[in-house]
């Protein structure tokens, strides 16, 4: 393998962003997100009709949730602390498939 192959192996098992965007998953690197941003309203005890704290419920709503964080925008309420990098990560994994 020549050093450029290398590197260029390197620099994709180390970048965050390449990761997200190519194998991105819920259990992995979507559920920690939700959990930081959405489940402290979004469980079933608060919002029973939308329970983001299971894989199976998020993936039914998940044209949803990538309208409401990614293109409008209001979700968390008043903007939370999501950075546009995670919006990013979300609306990625749904673009990709919503893998488990
Ligand atoms: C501070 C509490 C709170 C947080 C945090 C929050 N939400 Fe919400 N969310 C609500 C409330 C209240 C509603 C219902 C009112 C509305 O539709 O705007 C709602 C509605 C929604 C809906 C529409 C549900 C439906 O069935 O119509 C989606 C999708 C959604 N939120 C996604 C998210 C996602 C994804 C996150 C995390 C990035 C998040 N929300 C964070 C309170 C919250």
């Amino acid at each position: 393998m020549s050093p450029e192959m290398i590197a260029m192996l390197a620099i994709m098992t180390t970048n965050p962003l390449v990761d997200y965007q190519n194998s991105a998953t819920y259990t992995k690197d979507i559920k920690p997100l939700f959990a930081k941003h959405c489940t402290m309203c979004h469980n079933k005890n608060v919002m029973p009709w939308a329970d983001w704290t299971d894989y199976d419920k998020i993936f039914i709503a998940r044209f949803k949730i990538r309208s409401r964080i990614w293109t409008q925008r209001n979700m968390p309420p008043g903007g939370g602390s999501i950075t546009d990098k995670e919006r990013d990560a979300i609306k990625e994994w749904i673009d990709k498939g919503a893998k488990k």
